[in-house]
């Protein structure tokens, strides 16, 4: 196995941090929510788990009165299920604490993996909405009702679940996205 620790970001390790979650996403729903700059957080909510130099597991978390929330998680592929996920939230719970924290929530997308992973954490799911796309012209027309006689080419929109079988039927793109939702005691 791997030697790995988990320790705070440090602006050294941006390149590896934005290699790791591109890779980490690539097999999820999140394939193509890329980001090109380490987005900041406030200071010791910001962890990663490294082996050789190498960034291989991430996590940001942000804090807000009594409830946190998880920014991003993320371990590189060729290191799940080695406990680096578990270990990351465990020490961003035990510092979310220290603050004063009382729940820890984190939104994520269907795959089934990742919802069974935050299960096993203690994370219940309490809400659910839409992530539509509107991937073609045709699609995005349906999806936009302009008066401005404007031609959408593309689109994202949040849904209700209330319409989700005929959003389903009309969208080929559609992600149910699920709030998670862990007490801190
Ligand atoms: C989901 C993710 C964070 C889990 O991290 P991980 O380090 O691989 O998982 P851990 O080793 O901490 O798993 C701990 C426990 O969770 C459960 N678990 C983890 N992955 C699981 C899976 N694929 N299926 C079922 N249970 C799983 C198991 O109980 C596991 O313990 P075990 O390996 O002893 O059985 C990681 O796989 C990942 O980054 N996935 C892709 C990116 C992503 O989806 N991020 C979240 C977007 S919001």
């Amino acid at each position: 196995m791997t030697d790995w620790i988990v320790r705070d970001y440090v602006p050294a390790d941006e390149t590896s941090w934005l290699r790791c979650r591109v890779l980490a996403f690539l097999d999820t729903n999140y394939y193509d929510d890329v980001v090109t700059a380490k987005p900041s957080r406030a200071p010791g909510l910001e962890l990663v788990a490294v082996a050789d130099d190498q960034v291989i597991g991430l996590l940001d978390a942000s804090l807000t009165g009594t409830e946190a929330t998880i920014e991003t998680i993320a371990i590189h592929p060729d290191h799940r299920r080695l406990g680096i996920g578990r270990r990351l939230v465990t020490e961003i719970c035990t510092r979310l604490q220290s603050q004063g924290a009382t729940q820890l929530d984190a939104w994520t997308r269907d795959d089934k993996p990742t919802l069974a992973w935050y299960e096993s954490q203690g994370f219940t799911q309490e809400f659910r909405y839409l992530h539509v796309y509107a991937s073609t012209p045709g699609e995005a027309a349906l999806a936009f009702n302009s008066p401005l006689n404007l031609r959408p080419r593309t689109g994202f929109f949040h849904g209700t679940v209330d319409h989700e079988d005929d959003v389903r039927r009309q969208f080929t793109r559609v992600h149910s996205c699920r709030r998670f939702v862990k007490p801190l005691a």
